[in-house]
């Protein structure tokens, strides 16, 4: 598909998505990325320097199966998180499905609308230029934010599976969610 070759630029009255800039998110990206809270319920480190957050950075536009987006406040034009979709799969009954998506938005945005408005515009792109019929989401049941945030868009729990994370050295549960278009045109995303 065409359209998956180049990053598109998604842009909402908030946030403006964009491919990830490695010299200029990465001392920015970092200072936020510091806060132990935002990887609270996920699997990876806390970056102990910049250095680290660049290669990250690096790696998420890298990765072959993903688009990664650089998630930037239009006030500042810096970098205040960062969101990544899977490419899609069609699986054997010729459903087109968003396997998994991830999204780390600074502390202090939290609860602002800039989540809302990337998640919105993320969907859109989804659904109406990559024509998925489903995006999905796996979470720990412990993170509430991200469930809370999951469920107003109007993603569904469907399956729920209990996991060790090797970082905490004890099991969790992890929650399969899954959002459908129609589902997401009646979720309270779109109707605030
Ligand atoms: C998950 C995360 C992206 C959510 O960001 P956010 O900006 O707080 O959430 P949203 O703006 O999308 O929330 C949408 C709605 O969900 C509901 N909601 C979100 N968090 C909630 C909470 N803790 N309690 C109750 N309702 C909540 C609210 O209705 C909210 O709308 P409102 O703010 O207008 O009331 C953010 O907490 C984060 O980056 N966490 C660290 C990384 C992470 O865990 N990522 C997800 C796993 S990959």
């Amino acid at each position: 598909m065409s359209v998956l070759v180049n990053v598109p630029t998604l842009v909402s009255d908030k946030v403006l998505l964009r491919e990830i800039n490695v010299p200029t998110d990465a001392p920015e990206w970092y200072k936020h990325m510091k806060d132990p809270e935002i990887h609270q319920w996920m699997g990876d480190d806390i970056p102990t320097n910049v250095t680290e957050t660049r290669s990250n950075l690096q790696k998420y536009k890298e990765i072959p199966h993903i688009i990664s987006w650089a998630v930037i406040n239009n006030e500042t034009g810096k970098i205040i998180g960062i969101y990544w979709i899977w490419k899609p799969i069609e699986n054997e009954d010729g459903v087109l499905i968003i396997p998994s998506e991830v999204e780390r938005i600074s502390k202090q945005y939290w609860r602002r609308g800039f989540t809302k408005e990337a998640r919105k515009l993320v969907y859109r792109y989804c659904f109406d230029t990559l024509k998925a019929n489903e995006i999905h989401a796996q979470v720990w049941k412990d993170n509430v934010n991200s469930i809370k945030s999951l469920e107003h868009a109007g993603h569904i729990c469907y399956k729920e599976e209990t996991k060790m994370i090797e970082r905490y050295n004890s099991l969790h549960v992890e929650c399969h969610f899954k959002l459908t278009r129609e589902e997401w045109l009646k979720s309270k995303l779109m109707h605030y």
